[in-house]
């Protein structure tokens, strides 16, 4: 049994897609949310078809939280293998209209909750049969674009952290996804797919998923230090024709 905690598992959107790649692999999930209901609907779900899971209240900007749940985890497993920090928010705001309150709660959950979980995860030996880190970025850490300028700001803070504790503690990798498909958006994706991607496919959930399972899989064992961007091209493509 391996074991990994999923922050912001109980997403609808991404969250819960990293929660759904790691419990068909095999993993036992610790869906750790701010929004407990929302995390043990995803349980719920997994449990359904077969998996082993469980829902944690979790706020990744309040340490004593992170560490509750860390020590949940270890009670009821005797083991942690993993971590995923998914939880985030986001701010669509010109950079020098959002306020100094909209800034410091951006980087406390975007920036400095990956930080802090981090940090009471490393202590655990992590590695036991899994033994690895994925942050989950943006594609906004790797260009501009209109009112994202802070939100990205903190997904490229989270990609050099994710490089500057690799080198200190082993792997830690990020994923930086591209626009995902999600109940809603469909619509307003099927622009963007046209226009800012390379492949004609909308990015779902499903997809950041299963290439975070495969970062914490040891078929990525030699795999650290590295920005996956999971976008179908968006990054890749300087402009269109
Ligand atoms: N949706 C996208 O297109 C997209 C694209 C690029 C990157 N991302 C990143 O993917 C991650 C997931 O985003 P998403 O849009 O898919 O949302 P999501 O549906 O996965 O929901 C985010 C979850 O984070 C939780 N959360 C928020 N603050 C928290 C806190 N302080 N402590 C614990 N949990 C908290 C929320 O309750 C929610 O369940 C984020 O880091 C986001 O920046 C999303």
């Amino acid at each position: 049994m391996n074991v990994c905690i999923v922050t912001g598992g109980g997403g609808v959107r991404i969250g819960s897609g990293i929660c759904r790649a790691l419990a068909a692999k095999g993993w036992t999930v610790v869906v750790a949310d701010r929004d407990l209901v929302a995390a043990e609907g995803v349980v719920d779900e997994l449990r359904a078809g077969g998996a082993s899971a469980v829902p944690m209240a979790l706020d990744v900007t309040d340490a004593e939280s992170v560490r509750a749940v860390v020590a949940a985890t270890l009670a009821e497993f005797g083991r942690l293998d993993a971590l995923v920090n998914s939880a985030g928010v986001g701010l669509r705001k010109p950079g020098a209209e959002a306020t100094p309150e909209e800034f410091d709660e951006l980087h406390a959950i975007n920036y400095r909750g990956p930080w802090t979980c981090i940090r009471e995860v490393l202590p655990i030996p992590l590695e036991n049969g899994g033994g690895a880190i994925v942050n989950i970025g943006s594609v906004h850490a790797a260009g501009a674009a209109e009112t994202f300028t802070l939100y990205a700001a903190t997904k490229a803070a989270l990609a050099a952290l994710t490089r500057g504790i690799a080198r200190d503690y082993g792997r830690r990798n990020i994923v930086h996804p591209g626009a995902v498909e999600s109940r809603g958006n469909e619509h307003l994706l099927a622009d963007f797919v046209a226009t800012k991607q390379m492949l004609p496919t909308a990015v779902e959930a499903i997809d950041i998923g299963n290439a975070v399972a495969f970062l914490l899989s040891a078929e990525a064992r030699a795999i650290t230090g590295v920005e996956l961007f999971v976008d179908a091209g968006t990054t890749a493509m300087l402009f269109e024709q």
